[in-house]
Protein backbone atom coordinates (compact mmCIF):
# COMPACT_ATOMS: atom_id res chain seq x y z
CA UNK A 1 0.00 0.00 0.00
CA UNK A 2 1.65 3.17 -1.08
CA UNK A 3 2.09 6.04 1.52
CA UNK A 4 -1.19 8.78 1.06
CA UNK A 5 0.22 11.66 -0.42
CA UNK A 6 0.70 14.96 1.44
CA UNK A 7 -1.82 17.41 1.85
CA UNK A 8 -1.13 20.94 1.24
CA UNK A 9 -2.10 23.48 3.64
CA UNK A 10 -4.04 25.13 0.95
CA UNK A 11 -6.17 22.40 -0.92
CA UNK A 12 -7.73 24.81 -3.06
CA UNK A 13 -7.71 28.77 -3.57
CA UNK A 14 -11.10 28.30 -2.77
CA UNK A 15 -9.84 27.71 0.77
CA UNK A 16 -7.17 29.79 0.30
CA UNK A 17 -9.53 32.54 0.11
CA UNK A 18 -11.70 32.24 2.59
CA UNK A 19 -9.63 30.61 5.65
CA UNK A 20 -6.41 32.97 5.15
CA UNK A 21 -7.65 36.68 4.78
CA UNK A 22 -5.24 39.07 2.99
CA UNK A 23 -1.66 39.57 3.70
CA UNK A 24 0.77 39.17 0.90
CA UNK A 25 2.70 35.71 1.48
CA UNK A 26 -1.02 34.00 1.48
CA UNK A 27 -2.16 36.30 -1.74
CA UNK A 28 0.89 34.73 -3.27
CA UNK A 29 -0.30 31.30 -2.91
CA UNK A 30 -3.96 32.09 -3.53
CA UNK A 31 -1.84 33.39 -7.35
CA UNK A 32 0.23 30.79 -7.57
CA UNK A 33 -2.62 27.97 -7.05
CA UNK A 34 -5.18 29.92 -9.84
CA UNK A 35 -2.31 29.76 -12.36
CA UNK A 36 -1.01 26.29 -11.97
CA UNK A 37 -4.46 25.10 -12.14
CA UNK A 38 -4.97 26.35 -15.88
CA UNK A 39 -1.43 25.53 -17.11
CA UNK A 40 -1.77 22.34 -19.88
CA UNK A 41 -5.33 23.55 -21.01
CA UNK A 42 -4.85 27.08 -22.09
CA UNK A 43 -5.96 28.39 -26.10
CA UNK A 44 -2.45 28.81 -28.17
CA UNK A 45 -2.61 32.25 -28.99
CA UNK A 46 -2.63 33.43 -25.14
CA UNK A 47 0.14 33.28 -23.32
CA UNK A 48 0.05 32.44 -19.29
CA UNK A 49 3.62 33.40 -18.73
CA UNK A 50 2.53 36.83 -19.86
CA UNK A 51 -0.66 36.99 -17.75
CA UNK A 52 0.92 36.06 -14.98
CA UNK A 53 3.62 38.54 -14.86
CA UNK A 54 1.40 40.98 -15.86
CA UNK A 55 -0.89 39.99 -12.94
CA UNK A 56 2.04 39.65 -10.67
CA UNK A 57 3.53 43.17 -11.47
CA UNK A 58 -0.36 45.13 -11.57
CA UNK A 59 -0.58 43.46 -7.65
CA UNK A 60 2.71 45.52 -7.03
CA UNK A 61 1.32 48.51 -8.61
CA UNK A 62 -1.90 48.34 -7.44
CA UNK A 63 -0.53 48.54 -3.54
CA UNK A 64 1.95 51.50 -4.92
CA UNK A 65 -0.84 53.13 -5.44
CA UNK A 66 -2.51 53.04 -2.41
CA UNK A 67 0.52 53.67 -0.11
CA UNK A 68 0.94 56.80 -2.08
CA UNK A 69 -2.70 57.61 -1.40
CA UNK A 70 -1.89 56.73 2.49
CA UNK A 71 -4.73 54.23 2.47
CA UNK A 72 -5.08 51.60 5.51
CA UNK A 73 -2.65 48.75 5.74
CA UNK A 74 -5.99 47.04 5.32
CA UNK A 75 -6.68 48.41 1.79
CA UNK A 76 -3.02 48.43 0.42
CA UNK A 77 -3.48 44.40 0.81
CA UNK A 78 -6.64 44.61 -1.12
CA UNK A 79 -5.22 46.33 -3.98
CA UNK A 80 -2.40 44.01 -3.81
CA UNK A 81 -4.60 40.59 -4.29
CA UNK A 82 -7.07 42.59 -6.46
CA UNK A 83 -4.36 43.58 -8.38
CA UNK A 84 -3.21 40.18 -8.59
CA UNK A 85 -6.47 38.89 -9.73
CA UNK A 86 -8.01 41.36 -12.14
CA UNK A 87 -7.68 39.80 -15.24
CA UNK A 88 -8.39 35.85 -13.50
CA UNK A 89 -11.54 35.52 -15.93
CA UNK A 90 -8.99 35.73 -19.18
CA UNK A 91 -7.70 32.34 -17.88
CA UNK A 92 -11.23 30.94 -17.53
CA UNK A 93 -12.21 32.05 -20.93
CA UNK A 94 -9.00 31.02 -22.73
CA UNK A 95 -9.15 27.84 -21.20
CA UNK A 96 -12.87 27.31 -21.60
CA UNK A 97 -13.55 28.36 -24.24
CA UNK A 98 -10.07 28.14 -25.83
CA UNK A 99 -10.82 27.77 -29.87
CA UNK A 100 -13.53 31.33 -28.90
CA UNK A 101 -11.11 33.00 -27.19
CA UNK A 102 -8.74 32.72 -29.94
CA UNK A 103 -10.80 34.35 -31.99
CA UNK A 104 -11.30 37.40 -29.78
CA UNK A 105 -8.00 37.84 -29.53
CA UNK A 106 -7.44 37.87 -33.32
CA UNK A 107 -9.97 40.15 -33.76
CA UNK A 108 -8.92 42.98 -31.17
CA UNK A 109 -5.31 42.51 -32.22
CA UNK A 110 -6.71 43.31 -36.08
CA UNK A 111 -9.69 46.18 -35.21
CA UNK A 112 -7.69 46.89 -32.62
CA UNK A 113 -10.42 47.14 -30.06
CA UNK A 114 -10.10 46.75 -26.60
CA UNK A 115 -9.98 42.90 -25.80
CA UNK A 116 -12.75 43.19 -23.33
CA UNK A 117 -15.09 45.12 -25.79
CA UNK A 118 -14.87 42.15 -28.11
CA UNK A 119 -15.27 39.72 -25.16
CA UNK A 120 -18.64 41.24 -24.65
CA UNK A 121 -19.93 40.93 -27.80
CA UNK A 122 -18.55 37.13 -28.11
CA UNK A 123 -19.89 36.33 -25.11
CA UNK A 124 -22.34 38.67 -23.61
CA UNK A 125 -19.58 39.40 -20.75
CA UNK A 126 -15.56 40.21 -20.26
CA UNK A 127 -12.98 38.37 -18.42
CA UNK A 128 -13.51 41.48 -15.77
CA UNK A 129 -17.25 39.61 -15.53
CA UNK A 130 -16.47 36.55 -15.60
CA UNK A 131 -13.29 36.87 -13.05
CA UNK A 132 -15.42 39.33 -10.39
CA UNK A 133 -18.33 36.18 -10.21
CA UNK A 134 -15.50 33.56 -10.15
CA UNK A 135 -14.26 35.14 -7.05
CA UNK A 136 -17.61 35.69 -5.91
CA UNK A 137 -18.37 32.17 -6.11
CA UNK A 138 -14.63 32.23 -4.13
CA UNK A 139 -16.08 34.26 -1.65
CA UNK A 140 -13.69 37.16 -1.96
CA UNK A 141 -14.57 40.48 -0.13
CA UNK A 142 -16.66 42.57 -2.33
CA UNK A 143 -14.30 44.92 -2.45
CA UNK A 144 -11.89 42.79 -4.60
CA UNK A 145 -14.78 41.36 -6.89
CA UNK A 146 -15.67 45.07 -7.29
CA UNK A 147 -12.04 45.94 -7.92
CA UNK A 148 -11.82 43.17 -10.72
CA UNK A 149 -15.52 43.84 -12.29
CA UNK A 150 -14.43 47.50 -12.75
CA UNK A 151 -10.96 47.51 -13.61
CA UNK A 152 -11.38 48.65 -17.05
CA UNK A 153 -14.59 50.66 -15.72
CA UNK A 154 -14.14 52.01 -12.76
CA UNK A 155 -16.35 54.98 -13.30
CA UNK A 156 -18.95 52.48 -12.94
CA UNK A 157 -18.09 52.24 -9.00
CA UNK A 158 -21.12 52.32 -6.69
CA UNK A 159 -19.36 55.21 -4.58
CA UNK A 160 -16.90 57.97 -6.10
CA UNK A 161 -14.33 57.58 -4.26
CA UNK A 162 -10.68 55.92 -4.02
CA UNK A 163 -10.68 52.31 -3.74
CA UNK A 164 -9.17 49.43 -4.80
CA UNK A 165 -11.09 49.39 -8.28
CA UNK A 166 -9.52 53.18 -9.06
CA UNK A 167 -5.67 51.76 -7.60
CA UNK A 168 -6.22 48.01 -10.05
CA UNK A 169 -7.57 50.69 -12.74
CA UNK A 170 -4.17 52.90 -12.62
CA UNK A 171 -2.00 50.05 -12.20
CA UNK A 172 -3.56 47.91 -14.79
CA UNK A 173 -2.54 50.68 -17.53
CA UNK A 174 0.93 51.52 -15.90
CA UNK A 175 2.17 47.43 -15.94
CA UNK A 176 0.90 47.72 -20.08
CA UNK A 177 2.95 50.84 -19.93
CA UNK A 178 5.74 49.75 -18.20
CA UNK A 179 6.43 45.99 -18.89
CA UNK A 180 5.12 46.29 -22.32
CA UNK A 181 2.62 43.20 -21.48
CA UNK A 182 0.74 42.30 -23.83
CA UNK A 183 -2.08 40.81 -22.58
CA UNK A 184 -4.40 43.11 -24.04
CA UNK A 185 -3.90 44.92 -27.07
CA UNK A 186 -4.78 47.55 -27.76
CA UNK A 187 -3.47 48.83 -24.44
CA UNK A 188 -5.85 49.98 -21.77
CA UNK A 189 -6.13 53.37 -21.07
CA UNK A 190 -6.31 55.88 -18.01
CA UNK A 191 -10.17 57.04 -17.26
CA UNK A 192 -8.61 61.04 -16.89
CA UNK A 193 -12.18 62.26 -16.59
CA UNK A 194 -13.06 59.85 -13.64
CA UNK A 195 -9.66 60.92 -11.68
CA UNK A 196 -10.43 64.20 -12.04
CA UNK A 197 -14.04 63.90 -10.82
CA UNK A 198 -12.39 61.94 -7.61
CA UNK A 199 -10.16 64.99 -7.27
CA UNK A 200 -7.26 62.16 -7.94
CA UNK A 201 -6.32 63.59 -11.97
CA UNK A 202 -2.89 65.55 -10.02
CA UNK A 203 -1.88 62.52 -8.24
CA UNK A 204 -1.36 60.08 -11.43
CA UNK A 205 2.17 62.13 -12.26
CA UNK A 206 2.61 60.71 -8.75
CA UNK A 207 1.76 57.18 -8.76
CA UNK A 208 3.18 56.62 -12.47
CA UNK A 209 6.24 57.69 -10.81
CA UNK A 210 6.32 55.55 -8.07
CA UNK A 211 5.33 52.82 -9.62
CA UNK A 212 8.10 53.05 -12.09
CA UNK A 213 10.57 53.38 -9.00
CA UNK A 214 8.61 50.29 -7.29
CA UNK A 215 9.34 48.16 -11.02
CA UNK A 216 13.11 49.38 -11.14
CA UNK A 217 13.89 48.44 -7.43
FE1 LIG B 1 -8.36 43.30 -17.94
FE1 LIG C 1 -4.82 43.65 -17.02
Amino acid sequence: MSAPEAQPILSSPTEAAIYLGLNTIRSLALSVGIFSQYDQKICKSFSLDALSRHSWTTGLMARRVAQTERQAAKTIEQCFLAGMLHDVGQLVLASELQEEYAAVIARAKTENLPVWRVEEEFFGATHADVGAYLLALWGLPNIIIEAVALHHQPARCAVARFSPAVAVHAADVFAHEFAGTNTEVPPPQLDAAYLTTLGLAGNIGTWRADCREAMEN
